[in-house]
């Protein structure tokens, strides 16, 4: 086989598109452990198929890059062991690539395959090794395949495979990493006394026990965040001029500041009009939930505190991708408005 040539796993995955792969997420999300079924949800938002396709496909991908404003690591290629931290199933990172790559050297046809049920089948094998709950195993082995369709398979197999979490972390248990996610600060004895001048946590890596800032009572995430200067935040990523949470704009209008909500995301005020309405031009999700997974930290208010997910990076797709869309599957959409009388 060349250099280049597919695996037939790899060419199994690739037949699933963004669609194909939304439907499998959502089987396979009812099988996943708490602890992880908003990570696992965050994660595919933060590294969505569509976007790495157009790029890959593109005859210039840099030029589309910095036509779409992209900015920080948005390759899943330069950081396959990395860009999952914050599953808790991250801690299986090295059990799970291998049998990954197992699977892969392994895997014979496509006929009758299922790619929730591959993805079941790793887990599963996997589980017994580490002998964890198969529940836990389900969300990272899902991220590992996509990480293998983005990066490919050679560059999948050359990463050192690395967990990047301390012991001390990798000990807790899911109970008590979702009894710390539910927790809010204690207001002192006089507390309920308290009305705006209370204070949260907010964390922004559950695996590190610094990675938190104070947000007063109905504060913006990127604000609280702005006033952390325990570090040289620039030095760390150059999308960070002020806290850990990047920001440009602060008012809606750049999506430098998304972020990802693994716990607490009801005590966050609703999103508003505005940020809803940019929240999907900018591509990052598509949903009108009053408290959805993604929020832009510049809008997003806390009442209680929170857990979140920086992204290493940002950028504004949703309308180039809706467009690319509409390109592909004209014939579906001319069927959509015969049929409906009305178009969508
Ligand atoms: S900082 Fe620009 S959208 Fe939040």
């Amino acid at each position: 086989m060349s250099a280049n040539a597919k695996t037939t796993f790899e060419n199994f995955l690739h037949q699933h598109d963004e669609e194909a792969w939304a439907a499998s997420l959502t089987d396979l999300l009812r099988s996943v452990h708490e602890v992880d079924r908003n990570a696992t949800q965050i994660w595919f938002r933060f590294y969505p198929l569509s976007l790495w396709r157009a790029l890959n496909e593109a005859t210039d991908a840099e030029g589309l890059a910095k036509q779409l404003l992209m900015q920080g690591t948005y390759y899943l290629k330069d950081q396959i062991d990395s860009s999952h931290k914050f599953l808790y199933g991250h801690r299986y990172w090295p059990e799970v690539k291998k049998a990954v790559e197992e699977h892969a050297a392994s895997f014979q046809t496509s006929e009758n395959a299922k790619l929730p049920d591959e993805v079941r089948r790793v887990a599963a094998a996997v589980a017994a090794r580490v002998k964890a709950d198969e529940s836990l195993l389900i969300g990272i082995t899902a991220v590992a395949f996509m990480t293998l369709v983005q990066a490919g398979l050679a560059a999948f197999k050359a990463a050192p495979g690395a967990m990047s979490i301390d012991k001390k972390h990798a000990k807790k248990t899911p109970a008590a990493v979702l009894e710390e996610r539910a927790k809010d600060d204690s207001q002192g004895l006089f507390g309920f006394l308290k009305t705006v001048d209370k204070d949260w946590t907010v964390t922004y890596d559950e695996a590190d026990a610094r990675a938190r800032f104070k947000l007063i009572n109905t504060e913006e995430l990127a604000s609280a965040a702005a006033r952390d200067r325990s570090q040289d935040w620039r030095a760390r990523d150059a999308r960070c001029i002020e806290g850990p949470i990047p920001v440009e704009c602060r008012s809606a209008s750049c999506g430098t500041c998304w972020v990802g909500v693994l716990g607490g995301a009801e005590k966050l005020t609703d999103v508003s009009v505005r940020e809803g309405k940019n929240i999907k031009e900018f591509g990052y999700i598509e949903t009108n939930e009053p408290k959805p997974i993604i929020r832009l930290a510049c809008m997003a208010q806390a009442t209680g505190a929170v857990s979140i997910v920086i992204p290493p990076w940002n950028g504004v797709f949703g309308k180039f991708l809706k467009a690319q869309e509409s390109i592909e599957t004209p014939a579906a959409t001319t069927e959509t408005v015969s049929s409906n009388g009305v178009g969508n």
